[in-house]
């Protein structure tokens, strides 16, 4: 009794005064549990391993992760996924990494020392899988991750291909946002990438935040290549987080040095995506300028089939109140005048998915649709929205996930709950360049927060 009373009061002075463990990262008492040590503390071995994709994710992937300090490098080795263990019998492709030095305390958070690590494999052949591990490329005295299984793009552009979009994870990510991606893994377990539409976390430079989301996502980040757009939380006063370029590798063509990671293009297969950083078009104004003038001259220049935008915040938002109207002035002339598919959102805590001119109509088969946007929400934060002309489909109180299908004369969109029921459904189909939009969103009543939370 006596002992456990000392050490009760050694724990509370280290709360207060931080200490060092034998391997240089700092303790607090309220993250000294094994799980939440492990969110936030780096060890010699890698963790949040993840892959991106890349310019032309056809022929190349990057890949990023994390050490502590006693490891200063790190390596990729790669080689053809094989049926057994013989891919380990031949000389295995091996890769630097470029290695830096990262530390940051967040706000009630201890401080985080780490070694974050980066590595683009180039030269690949187009969709072929290989296997891939990363470590500190030692033989003895190894620190390694499994080996992960990772396709490339086809180079056949009219290839059939998918991916997964989801909106806002944001809160409570590895208590309730976990099962949406496992599910939307288990569900379309051969998609070919992901897109998150920002606000992956809720405090800008949290580590515990980033520890759950990687957590959540463990690794199905590092076998389904990812982009993301960052969000509002992703900022605070105007600043990026600091861990969104030590630990992404996304493109650097977008059109000034503050917007590298967050502003970009990537033609994937016969599909141009772009990542438009809705926070530095809200709170930037050379950001803004630069990022309309910039997509002007990407979406003049593209000779993509289909065209899909990620932004956070929604051209048309789902709620009177919460509208953007200098991003829809800014950005709708060009969705309409350049004809761009898909328009993938968050922000706004609840579903909506329509077109500009829909006018309530809601009809199965439209010729000429125009752009479709969606907005929509992984993660647990609900708001109510309000029914609007644009809507072709609403809801409220639902976690979803989307799963897009694009081939040569058609895009396949579902919206799914993590329990796998269809909320909404369209194809587009687009063929000697006339464009139809098909609804076929199921027979299932609109789900609103009222019908499960009573407004006090
Ligand atoms: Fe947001």
């Amino acid at each position: 009794m006596i002992l456990m009373t000392a050490g009760f009061v050694a724990i509370q002075n280290v709360a207060y005064g931080q200490s060092l463990a034998e391997d240089g990262h700092s303790h607090y008492v309220e993250h000294d549990t094994i799980v939440s040590h492990k969110l936030i503390f780096p060890s010699k071995t890698p963790d949040r391993v993840i892959a991106n994709l890349t310019v032309d994710p056809a022929h190349s992937i990057a890949v990023n992760w994390r050490t502590n300090q006693q490891i200063d490098s790190g390596l990729v080795q790669i080689a053809l996924a094989t049926d057994g263990p013989e891919f380990l019998l031949k000389d295995l492709r091996k890769e630097k990494a470029v290695s830096q030095r990262f530390e940051n305390q967040n706000s009630r958070e201890p401080l985080v020392r780490a070694t974050f690590h980066s590595a683009v494999i180039s030269d690949l052949q187009p969709n072929t899988t290989y296997v891939y591990r990363v470590g500190n490329g030692m033989e003895d005295d190894g620190y390694w991750s499994e080996w992960h299984q990772i396709t490339t793009a086809h180079a056949d552009m009219d290839a059939p291909f998918s991916f997964i979009y989801f909106g806002d994870a944001q809160n409570s990510v590895k208590s309730l946002w976990s099962r949406v991606i496992r599910n939307s893994y288990r569900q379309f377990p051969d998609v070919n990438f992901m897109i998150h539409a920002g606000d992956l976390i809720n405090d800008r430079d949290a580590n515990m935040e980033w520890g759950e989301w990687f957590y959540a996502g463990s690794f199905i980040h590092a076998t389904i290549p990812s982009i993301m757009t960052p969000g509002n939380h992703e900022y605070r006063d105007g600043i990026l987080s600091s861990l969104w370029r030590p630990q992404f590798t996304l493109p650097e063509n977008g059109p000034i040095a503050v917007l590298k990671e967050t502003c970009y293009a990537i033609d994937y297969q016969n599909m141009k995506l772009i990542s438009i950083d809705a926070e530095g078009f809200d709170e930037n104004m050379e950001a803004r300028v630069a990022q309309v003038k910039w997509l002007d001259s990407v979406l003049s220049n593209n000779t993509k089939k289909w065209t899909a935008l990620t932004l956070h915040f929604p051209i048309f938002s789902t709620a009177k109140g919460r509208d953007n109207k200098e991003l829809r002035e800014a950005l709708k002339p060009m969705m309409d005048k350049y004809k761009v598919d898909l328009v993938l959102q968050g922000h706004d805590h609840s579903y909506a998915r329509g077109f500009a001119e829909n006018e309530g109509k809601g009809i199965t088969v439209v010729n000429g649709a125009g752009t479709i946007y969606a907005v929509s929400v992984s993660g647990p934060k609900m708001y109510e929205s309000k029914d609007q002309d644009w809507m072709v489909r609403r809801g409220e109180y639902t976690q979803l996930f989307q799963i897009i299908t694009v081939s040569k004369d058609t895009i396949k969109y579902g919206a799914y709950t993590p329990i796998g029921t269809l909320y909404d459904a369209f194809e587009l189909v687009k063929k000697n360049g006339k464009k139809q939009l098909i609804n076929k969103m199921p027979d299932t009543p609109t789900r609103l927060k009222k019908d499960f939370i009573r407004e006090e």
